[in-house]
């Protein structure tokens, strides 16, 4: 027991210490504010100071954030990356500098992994595949022509959850994408993607479901589709991903099918890895890994309650 509390008070001490920069992309979706406000309650809760820079969604702004860190000395630096390419040499900068990065919920293509040190993200192209598998299984071998929407171009996660869909659907030829197309993960933009495929597709008469890489397209797709006088839900299925409350909503009104969770708690694993990094050296998992689980309108209330203490 004496080791134990020794071992805490000392992670607790090295925490205190500790200053992080987290270059964040900015506030494009529920989901994503949520991300912020439970990164600054875990930095609280374990005494770590916490520098946050929003990049309003440019890598631009995330190297100079990054570069800015460097130069104030932070003992980590955390980085939710726009878009997967174009890291290495901010990442070397890092290196050389002895700064540790952890990467938050996207990824990113860097030949050389010591880069990083680790990514904490979910399965993504599995979150991809448990949409498309839903949607397989509803049809039950009837035709559906699905659109896409998809999220910001170049980012890991939209490149991830597309391949997972396809992978999905690629057994059940009646199940067809016939449009898709980037709505940046933002609420306007979904909605504006959406209505274009409603238009070229027989006012929606043609589509049979909107398959959603985030739940804020899907709610502005939502909307969409509601002005075009079809009903969401069930004249076209409504699939995303995220698991924010107002998709549950959406789901209690009848307006939404099936969500895939994406925790909102990325920077809590990634404390805790960094302070068992300074403390006595640990080398963490490359990929810690957060848990992927899809819900419907049944869970919905249920949902709607636990979110109230996770940053929603
Ligand atoms: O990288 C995670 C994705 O980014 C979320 O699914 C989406 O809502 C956010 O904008």
């Amino acid at each position: 027991i004496a080791s134990t509390i020794a071992t805490l008070i000392s992670g607790a001490a090295y925490a205190e210490s500790l200053t992080v920069g987290f270059s964040q992309i900015g506030s494009e979706s529920g989901w994503r504010a949520a991300e912020t406000s439970v990164a600054k309650e875990q930095a609280k809760q374990r005494g770590i100071t916490l520098k946050i820079a929003d990049a309003q969604q440019k890598q631009e702004n995330q190297i100079k954030a990054v570069r800015s860190f460097i130069a104030q000395g932070v003992d980590a630096i955390f980085i939710a990356p726009v878009v997967q390419t174009g890291w290495e040499p901010v990442l070397e900068e890092a290196k050389d500098a002895k700064i540790p990065v952890f990467l938050l919920d996207r990824n990113i293509t860097a030949k050389d992994p010591s880069l990083y040190m680790s990514v904490v993200t979910a399965d993504n192209v599995y979150e991809g595949k448990v949409a498309g598998d839903w949607l397989v299984k509803e049809m039950a071998g009837k035709a559906c022509n699905v659109v896409e929407l998809q999220g910001t171009v170049g980012a890991s996660v939209a490149l991830d959850r597309k391949k997972g869909f396809s992978e999905a659907i690629a057994g059940a030829p009646e199940i067809k994408i016939i449009r898709t197309q980037s709505g940046d993960f933002t609420r306007s933009k979904g909605k504006e993607v959406m209505e274009s495929f409603i238009k070229a597709e027989d006012r929606g008469k043609n589509i049979c479901a909107v398959y959603s890489h985030n739940d804020d397209m899907a709610i502005g797709a939502i909307q969409a589709i509601k002005e075009a006088g079809l009903k969401p839900g069930s004249d076209i299925k409504v699939i995303s991903i995220d698991a924010v409350p107002d998709i549950f909503k959406a789901m209690l009104a009848g307006e939404a099918n099936l969500t895939v969770e994406l925790t909102p708690n990325m920077a809590g694993p990634a404390f805790d890895a960094l302070i068992a990094y300074k403390k006595d050296g640990t080398i963490p998992p490359k990929i810690i890994q957060t848990e992927s689980k899809a819900f419907g309108p049944e869970s919905a209330q249920q949902q709607i309650d636990l979110k109230k203490n996770m940053g929603y």
